[in-house]
């Protein structure tokens, strides 16, 4: 039976925790992590516990979040951590960045969703800045929620222009986990069990060989098939910040040219700024055809995601039909506005160039440790403030991430294994954060090595 009373008064209490702007008692909170506990386990997925073992043992379970500032998170009994994690790439601005909060607090006064009929203006506004802003002549633009809707919809136009219906894409690539996005992601963790997903083929070939790609085409042209694009991340992300040889993305994009084949750039981690540059693919002065952009694009406090393209490839979306791909929530007025703002932040600041010199900064440091360190770490990968610390195994991992959990900072390895520890703090941190990571990093390295 529904039990409509308990679900009242249980949504009633925490409407009242969420109204309370003091920090719950130390008994209250205590209540909220056995709370947040149980809810996981009965609820939600009771794994997730399990799973995240370097966060939840190392203190007792109590690492239940409740607020967050710059890159600062504190958990429900007051203790801070050093979120050098990142939410995995959407925490560029750090944590309630106070500009995007408040104009996202403006709007949700005025109005935080469209009509779906009338011109809801922030759509424009957001459209209008990020064709300013991307490379080349990219110029129109469709929202959604999340990164992987947005590799959707890129899909879709790819395969609207062209008429064609396969993909190339990257092994170890990740899109997302949607059935289309799922398709052309490159880890048998995730797609193995779905068996054949998108109708049209999907070809893998390794990240970084551009004559792998070229090859690819090639045998696709001679068997007739036809390929609608290739699809890479500019360095690979989930992955463990891998990036490309530098001869790759300048390679594709003419072998792509040639072969009269469009080309992707997935900037759903990369873009905006986090790998030294405000686009991932300005490392190689490579434009795509279509580019897709979320996480960090609502600013850390909103959900968007964007497909940016050319006018030319995005007739298909417009005509005959405007709502051939629509969502009705992506892209409203919230979310936009917390787009708009977390542009401006960007740009005001000039965060890319806060990301290459404070990763440089901080690479070098780490690659210290790899040759003091030689039978803990393999290497350090990545560019800007997107790098990838790599273990000689996965216990070893783990035991760094729980290490320095235990010591007040969060990382966490990719989403199933800890061999490979991805290092992404907010663009704004801190020099003195940046020394702190690095102090408790030195201390957790000399206690397992000490074991
Ligand atoms: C490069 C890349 N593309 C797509 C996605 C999927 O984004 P979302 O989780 O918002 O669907 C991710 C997420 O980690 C990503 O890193």
């Amino acid at each position: 039976m529904i039990d409509y009373e308990d679900a009242l008064d249980y949504s009633s209490r925490w409407m009242d925790l969420i109204h309370k702007t003091d920090f719950p008692t130390q008994e209250l909170a205590h209540q909220i992590i056995d709370e947040s506990k149980n809810n996981f386990a009965e609820h939600y997925n009771r794994n997730w516990l399990e799973y995240r073992k370097s966060v939840t043992e190392s203190g007792d379970w109590a690492s239940v979040e409740w607020t967050g500032s710059g890159a600062v998170i504190k958990d429900v009994l007051g203790r801070e951590f050093l979120d050098f994690l990142g939410g995995f790439g959407m925490m560029d601005l750090g944590w309630s960045h106070p500009t995007v909060v408040e104009t996202v607090k403006a709007q949700l006064n005025r109005s935080p969703m469209p009509s779906q009929e009338l011109l809801d203006p922030l759509r424009g506004v957001l459209a209008k800045l990020l064709a300013s802003i991307t490379p080349g002549d990219l110029k129109y633009s469709w929202f959604g929620a999340s990164g992987t809707e947005a590799n959707e919809a890129a899909m879709k136009i790819a395969k609207l222009y062209t008429g064609k219906t396969a993909f190339i894409v990257g092994v170890r690539a990740f899109h997302g986990k949607t059935m289309g996005s799922l398709s052309l992601m490159g880890k048998s963790d995730y797609r193995a069990q779905m068996g054949a997903m998108y109708g049209g083929q999907v070809y893998h070939v390794p990240f970084g060989d551009a004559d792998a790609v070229e090859k690819q085409l090639e045998i696709c042209d001679k068997v007739g098939v036809g390929v609608a694009a290739v699809m890479f991340e500019p360095i690979q992300g989930e992955s463990g910040a891998i990036v490309p040889p530098d001869d790759f993305w300048p390679r594709i994009r003419e072998a792509t040219k040639k072969h009269k084949v469009l080309l992707i750039a997935d900037e759903v981690q990369t873009g905006l700024g986090r790998t030294g540059k405000l686009w991932g693919v300005e490392h190689w002065n490579v434009v795509p055809d279509i580019l897709t952009v979320a996480k960090s694009l609502g600013g850390g406090v909103m959900p968007i995601s964007a497909v940016t393209t050319t006018e030319e490839i995005y007739q298909p979306m417009m005509y005959p039909n405007p709502f051939m791909h629509t969502t009705t929530t992506g892209g409203g007025a919230l979310a936009c506005s917390a787009a708009i703002s977390a542009i401006h932040v960007t740009l005001r600041e000039r965060l890319w160039e806060q990301a290459a010199q404070k990763g440089e900064y901080l690479i070098t440091q780490l690659e210290k440790f790899v040759v003091q360190y030689p039978h803990i770490f393999e290497r350090i990968t990545g560019k800007g403030l997107l790098i990838g610390m790599h273990f000689k195994n996965p216990e070893i991992g783990y035991k760094v991430a729980a290490g320095l959990f235990k010591r007040g900072v969060l990382v966490a390895g990719t989403l199933t294994s800890a061999q490979t520890i991805r290092v992404e703090p907010p663009l704004i941190v801190t020099q003195t954060q940046i020394d702190n990571f690095i102090d408790r990093l030195q201390d957790t390295l000399q206690d397992i090595a000490k074991h």
